[in-house]
């Protein structure tokens, strides 16, 4: 089993945020034709599967993450005709298409759930989780708990109509489905997933995938916050107690009988022997998992976007820790650093300072080719794309959670001049906007995404003109042709690279980062300077080490003048990848 080697796991994918990769039409937004003249140039990079979010029929309260129909397309994205197209270009090229499958909620517009709140006796009431008010001594009304919202604010809307609560992890636009009712996950199966594998679809991201089995009894959470009075509430409705079976039934049901693949979006899940519960090959649960060690980094537990300062052998541990999980079982592995949720991986883990952001996007990219598991590189990533400039106000960001959190604090505090400037450069660093720039095409207005004059629905970055794909694809020493030799590297030497064993040196160095990846008597071993300056290392005294790719564009003339022995200077964000 361990050994197995389904088509999914030496794939590359490539993630597509349709609203930002490219507009067609000139309205300003991305939508599938755009995603449909890009092709050749995902085949072009070495893509072999596309991923795309959320292009369902959706009132876009969370950029289609509130689906109010699983059988539609929302209309500005194109037509279900258009993603036929899509399953069709991506098969006549060898590839292959996986959709988001958001199934831990729906949009309050979605018929399930406006039949479900038209009264207390609707066939369709149990779709979704209702309960009745508390009420505190002083007779005022209370939510059933205090659970926070990943939006802010509480887990609970009163329905004035039925006086009942419901329940929202996210957005009050997103009640939640009750799993425990078997004919709404039958009617999830048909709807969101048979639909789609029916017409060619190869699988699945599957949104939140370890929220649907809640606690059975509702509590309050602990106070751990005491600036609000909703408080941070995962243990009570991840990883629930029902969540294995369910997601056995719907492999069993539905995914196996297409061979569809599914990478599950799994946080508040530290512990790697429950990790191995979703992912084991024989289980028949998930193919992979997003665990979210390496996104948390820098994020408090309490309020996520209360930023602190980390230092590198806390990114090389989880690195370490999420490779090599999997060793000895029949488990699978994701390498990944960015997507539509998190900060650029540049700006975040490296550095995005002019004189330094190429060799550090570079570096990131031979550090993430190198990795062993499926590999995901998020839209713009292979461009080195960075996080939104510094000068830009709050009315730049449209972000369903970042305003949230920028209001509630604006609250909290009474608007507190300092702790509001804090507030936005967390925002800058950790901010889901920082991944939704429209994507950088060209020098020409607007970057190339649209011709729309009056520009997309979301500014483009004011470096565009310097960071972008045209000029890239013309470069040899570019972002893009690094990404796309390392991509090749990748499958030429898949043995070590996608599925070999890793090793770590020196975890609790500060300034560099030196692995290596083992498959029999094959070695590589890759060298990664973190930091601005030049920087001793050391190799791994093994035979014959010899290098074969740098991230500086001289090297190999470098490497030849080195002094004989095992140490080496790597330059500022330089990487080196050593073969034997
Ligand atoms: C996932 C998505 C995120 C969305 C949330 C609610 O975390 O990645 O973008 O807001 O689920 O569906
Ligand atoms: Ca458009």
């Amino acid at each position: 089993m361990a050994s197995a080697r389904p088509w999914w796991k030496d794939a590359v994918v490539y993630q597509i945020y349709p609203a930002s990769f490219k507009d067609s039409n000139g309205d300003g937004l991305g939508d599938i034709p755009g995603v449909l003249s890009k092709m050749d140039y995902l085949k072009g990079l070495g893509i072999d599967i596309i991923w795309i979010s959320p292009m369902f029929e959706s009132p876009q309260v969370d950029m289609g993450y509130d689906i109010s129909n699983y059988e539609e397309v929302h209309a500005p994205y194109g037509t279900v005709k258009d993603m036929e197209d899509l399953i069709a270009a991506c098969h006549s090229r060898g590839m292959r298409l996986i959709l988001d499958l958001v199934i831990n909620h729906t949009s309050d517009q979605h018929a399930w759930f406006q039949e479900s709140k038209s009264s207390r006796d609707n066939p369709k009431r149990d779709w979704y989780i209702w309960k009745p008010p508390r009420y505190a001594e002083d007779g005022a009304r209370l939510p059933p708990t205090n659970w926070r919202s990943y939006f802010s604010g509480g887990t609970w809307e009163y329905d004035e109509h039925t006086q009942e609560y419901y329940l929202h992890l996210f957005a009050k636009e997103q009640p939640d489905l009750n799993w425990e009712n078997e004919e709404t996950r039958k009617a999830i199966y048909d709807s969101a997933m048979r639909f789609w594998l029916d017409k060619g679809v190869d699988g699945f991201r599957v949104d939140c995938v370890n929220m649907y089995s809640k606690v059975v009894d509702f509590q309050d959470a602990p106070v751990v916050d005491k600036t609000f009075y909703e408080q941070p509430a995962s243990e009570f409705y991840a990883n629930g107690p029902r969540m294995h079976e369910f997601l056995r039934e719907m492999n069993e049901q539905v995914l196996s009988r297409y061979d569809a693949v599914t990478v599950g979006e799994l946080p508040h899940t530290p512990d790697p022997r429950k990790v191995l519960q979703y992912v084991g090959l024989g289980d028949r649960q998930l193919s992979m998992v997003f665990q979210f060690d390496i996104v948390a980094i820098g994020q408090n537990v309490a309020q996520k976007y209360n930023f602190e300062p980390w230092t590198l052998p806390v990114l090389k541990e989880i690195v370490a820790k999420w490779q090599q999980f999997i060793e000895g079982t029949d488990g699978w592995t994701t390498a990944f650093c960015e997507n539509h949720d998190q900060g650029r991986s540049v700006s975040r883990y490296a550095s995005d300072a002019p004189e330094h952001r190429v060799a550090s996007a570079k570096m990131l990219a031979m550090m993430m080719c190198a990795l062993t598991g499926t590999l995901f590189v998020f839209q713009g990533q292979e461009i080195g794309m960075i996080n939104l400039p510094k000068s830009w106000p709050i009315d730049e960001l449209k972000d369903i959670e970042a305003l949230g959190y920028y209001k509630s604090m604006a609250a909290a505090t009474n608007n507190d001049k300092e702790t509001m400037a804090t507030v936005m450069r967390n925002l800058q660093i950790l901010g889901r906007d920082n991944a939704r720039l429209p994507m950088q095409w060209d020098s020409t207005a607007h970057a190339g995404f649209t011709d729309s004059k009056d520009g997309p629905w979301m500014r483009v970055h004011d470096l565009y003109p310097d960071i972008n794909v045209t000029k890239q694809l013309q470069d040899p020493g570019s972002t893009y042709s690094f990404w796309k030799a390392m991509i090749q590297l990748r499958k030429e030497h898949k043995d070590m690279l996608v599925f070999g064993a890793f090793e770590i040196f020196e975890p609790d160095g500060e300034k560099t980062f030196v692995f290596a990846k083992t498959h029999r008597n094959n070695k590589a071993v890759v060298a990664l300077n973190f930091t601005s300056d030049d920087q001793r290392v050391t190799l791994p005294p093994f035979d014959g080490l010899a290098l074969r790719v740098g991230t500086y564009p001289d090297a190999a003339d470098v490497e030849k003048a080195a002094a004989p022995g095992n140490m080496r200077t790597l330059r500022p964000w330089e990487g080196r990848l050593y073969m034997a």
